[in-house]
């Protein structure tokens, strides 16, 4: 079964009596296990279809569906839940809360979540913090970390509610080569674990570690058959 499934896909914006098309009549099926690449010019649509994917946004036209749920089926409230079971979101900016310690942000998305107690959210909080490296840096702030650093805390809080999917708008945007290259092995290795991961990148050295390259061309995505 596909993890994600857009069927006839259409997204427009209205700006000033203008129409903006960005997908058009669009077929994706994305899996379990996969580390998906999408590539493509500024402008073209590449965050539109991330939020469309992650349930912030509705396509104008046609369906999406994760494990099998007609998304526009869901109530708002129903979406929230469904994002925070099974969607971990890095943002481009990192979205961190500068109000809050490199901790305090990777347990933020656990507190909503019913399955966690507070025993739990701080084994998993210290176990995230291990994994990406971070233990000597707990209680600083973010404007205290490095940029690397603040991606590694980003991707952490991500996966701390355990999602299936991972988006990430490009995780790498900031970073030299060498922090590059740590954060697409990390995405690799989730993929490697059973995650659907969806990377947007600008950069050509994603094409080194995602399994399937998507093109997007005006209004349309095509696999990259050179991969
Ligand atoms: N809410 C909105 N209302 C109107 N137009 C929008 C809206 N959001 C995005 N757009 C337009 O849709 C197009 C695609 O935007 P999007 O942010 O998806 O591009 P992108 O491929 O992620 O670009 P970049 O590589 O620069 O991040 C752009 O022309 C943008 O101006
Ligand atoms: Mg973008």
């Amino acid at each position: 079964m596909e993890k994600i499934k857009i069927i006839n896909g259409n997204k427009e914006y209205k700006k000033n009596n203008e129409k903006i098309k960005i997908l058009e009549n669009i077929n994706l099926n994305f899996n379990s296990n996969v580390f998906y690449a999408i590539l493509g010019e500024s402008g073209i649509g590449k965050t539109t279809l991330l939020n469309i994917i992650g349930t912030l946004d509705n396509l104008t036209d046609g369906k999406l569906f994760i494990d099998n749920i007609d998304i526009s089926t869901l109530k708002d409230d129903e979406k929230a839940h469904l994002r925070m079971e099974k969607i971990g979101f890095i943002f481009q900016d990192f979205y961190l809360n500068p109000y809050m310690t490199l901790e305090e942000n990777i347990m933020q998305p656990m507190f909503i979540n019913e399955k966690y107690n507070k025993k739990m959210i701080l084994d998993k909080t210290n176990e995230l913090i291990e994994l990406m490296g971070l233990s000597h840096r707990k209680k600083h702030f973010p404007k205290e970390l490095s940029g690397g650093e603040q991606q590694r805390v980003a991707i952490a809080r991500a996966l701390a509610n355990e999602p299936d999917i991972i988006l990430a708008d490009e995780p790498t945007g900031n970073l030299n080569k060498e922090n590059e290259i740590k954060i697409f092995e990390i995405l690799k290795d989730l993929s490697k674990n059973g995650k659907c991961v969806i990377t947007v990148s600008h950069s050509d050295r994603v094409k080194d570690f995602a399994d399937v390259i998507f093109k997007f061309k005006e209004g349309n995505i095509e696999i990259d058959e050179n991969k």
